[in-house]
């Protein structure tokens, strides 16, 4: 199936001279959505994760089917200030300014196989700091899914050294 074909390009979005790839218009199509989770499904299950963790919040809608679908758990990573217990937290960079990923202390197990997943890399940062999260806990990083990779940003050089899943690259 053509992923490409059914994720739509809008120019100038969320700033000028930004091509933004919308997923919105693969989400809504059966077929697509099917196809995309059992793509990833079947790349990722050579990973054997315990865990699947996803970022908020594009990374929760293929995190979560993705997770189900190989028998693993669930782990939300979220934006500063919205998980209730305990949490670890990691500064990373955004295009302009800083924000904080953070995730309960108690979800991540050292020892655990994590396989962190998510729509779409671009520059990399908010799965570089995953993955350091990730890390810090003492489990193992056991590789990252995206459905889209955007190539020119070279965002796997961020990347520690773990397998990339990719579906679509631009
Ligand atoms: C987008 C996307 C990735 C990240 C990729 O999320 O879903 O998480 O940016 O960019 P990077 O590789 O340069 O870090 P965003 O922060 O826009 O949040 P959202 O999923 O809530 O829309
Ligand atoms: N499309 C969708 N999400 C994104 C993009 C993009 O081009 N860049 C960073 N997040």
């Amino acid at each position: 199936m053509d992923l490409k074909s059914l994720i739509r390009d809008i120019p100038d979005f969320p700033k000028p001279g930004i091509l933004f790839r919308d997923i919105t218009t693969l989400l809504r199509d059966p077929e697509g959505l099917r196809f995309t989770i059992d793509s990833l499904t079947e790349k990722c299950a050579q990973f054997s994760p315990d865990y699947i963790v996803g970022m908020e919040s594009r990374g929760f809608i293929f995190g979560a089917p993705l997770a189900y679908k190989l028998g693993a758990g669930f782990i939300p990573v979220r934006k500063r200030g919205k998980l209730p217990a305990a949490v670890h937290a990691i500064e990373y960079e955004l295009e302009y300014g800083m924000d904080r990923l953070e995730v309960h202390q108690d979800a991540l197990l050292p020892g655990s196989r994590v396989l962190i997943v998510d729509d779409l890399m671009a520059t990399g940062g908010t799965a570089s700091a995953t993955a350091e999260l990730v890390q810090q806990t003492g489990c193992t990083l056991v590789g990252f899914g995206f459905i889209i990779e955007l190539r020119d940003l070279n965002g796997r050089q961020r990347l520690p050294d773990a397998p990339i899943v990719t579906l679509v690259e631009y």
